[in-house]
């Protein structure tokens, strides 16, 4: 077991925040996980599971032991009637992998195209785009506990899934609660390495076109059946036309969480600014953009220090160059500030402040 000690992270976070892992091991397997965790040294310090650190917010240096998955790997696990089963290993990037499986003929994912990040974080958030979340092509996943080293295998009901939610973002309870036993179901943040996840894409296929943007795209090239790929292409697009490319600048997609408000609520922002963009849940409530909130705030194009707020999405916060944590953090609080107070509603972060 290697373990590299002060290990710069930029390359490693999205938003290319300079930050140091005190000590960071590269995790290939299931054994290798393990090995930490039976290690007398290493196993008891608090640890840190870094995929491509696409949805993390370094605030300095990093004091739990880091664990970089690199559990690569990706396969047919069976085609039944009804669905193709793949498999990949946490470590995979995951627009690689949905390109693969397009390649391959498994269609399904090409609505989540372009996602920065790699498979095992996807279910950590339940990522989601275009009228798709991972949670709707989830199968399974295999984990390693971080406190005994074993393994274990979660459902979907288990993962706890929610809009950029799951059990995985959720403290566990204090351990005298919890035992071996119990680890399913119960708020895993820090507890469990995810290593590998499987998908179900079903069989016939069938185009999710509900969202505006795509829907536009369909109108546009007069196609009446769209192809997975064409499918595929057009998300592409469109990402690449508002949304910022992280290896050209720093960003952790959407910042905020789309909050979700009463019809009482709704009406009464309406009535004060009638333009507001919003969408009707099937449960009653009412889903607000929040990138038109922000927007509505005058924050776009403003910046922070080195932190600033997208040009073309209000949503998206950016290092434009030599950001800190604390000033992404700060530019995040003036945010939900001034859209708390002409609004009454608080933004909640998407990302993982470390
Ligand atoms: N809008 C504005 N001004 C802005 C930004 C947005 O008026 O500066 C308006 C847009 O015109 C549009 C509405 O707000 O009418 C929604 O914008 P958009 O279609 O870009 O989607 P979003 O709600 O901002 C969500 C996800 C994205 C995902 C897209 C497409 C969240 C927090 N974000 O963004 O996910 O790609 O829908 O499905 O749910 C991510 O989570 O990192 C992410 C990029």
């Amino acid at each position: 077991m290697l373990v590299e000690k002060n290990v710069p992270l930029q390359a490693c976070n999205t938003l290319h925040i300079v930050a140091k892992a005190h000590f960071l091991v590269r995790v290939a397997s299931d054994a290798d996980v393990q090995a930490v965790v039976a290690s007398p040294e290493w196993g008891i310090k608090p640890k840190l599971a870094l995929g491509g650190g696409s949805n993390m917010v370094f605030t300095g240096d990093i004091k739990p032991v880091v664990l970089k998955v690199e559990i690569m790997g990706r396969r047919l696990v069976q085609e039944t009637s009804k669905a193709f089963v793949v498999e990949a290993g946490a470590g995979e990037n995951w627009h690689d992998f949905v390109t693969w499986t397009l390649q391959q003929g498994f269609d399904g994912l090409e609505n989540m195209a372009l996602i920065p990040g790699t498979v095992g974080a996807a279910p950590v958030q339940n990522i989601g785009a275009y009228g798709l979340e991972l949670q709707d092509r989830f199968e399974s996943l295999d984990a390693v506990d971080l406190q005994t080293g074993k393994l274990f295998t979660l459902h979907a009901a288990q993962c706890a899934f929610g809009y950029r939610d799951s059990v995985f973002k959720h403290a566990a309870p204090t351990p005298s609660v919890q035992s071996d036993s119990t680890i399913q179901g119960l708020g895993l943040a820090g507890r469990a390495l995810i290593t590998r996840v499987r998908f179900s894409l079903p069989k016939p296929w069938k185009p999710v076109l509900g969202y505006a943007d795509l829907e536009r795209k369909r109108v546009e090239t007069n196609t009446e059946q769209p192809t997975a790929l064409q499918i595929y292409q057009w998300v592409c697009d469109i990402r690449r036309a508002k949304l910022p490319d992280p290896a050209v600048i720093g960003n952790a997609g959407s910042f905020f969480k789309n909050p979700t408000v009463t019809q009482e609520q709704c009406a009464d922002i309406i009535a004060r600014d009638p333009k507001i963009v919003h969408y009707h849940l099937s449960n009653g409530s009412v889903k607000l953009a929040a990138g038109w909130l922000i927007d509505a705030c005058g924050w776009k194009g403003k910046s922070v220090g080195n932190a600033g707020v997208y040009e073309k999405q209000a949503l998206v916060l950016v290092n434009r160059g030599g950001a800190t944590g604390g000033e992404v953090m700060t530019l995040a609080r003036a945010i939900q500030t001034s859209v708390y107070e002409r609004f009454g509603i608080m933004l909640e972060p998407e990302p993982v402040v470390v």
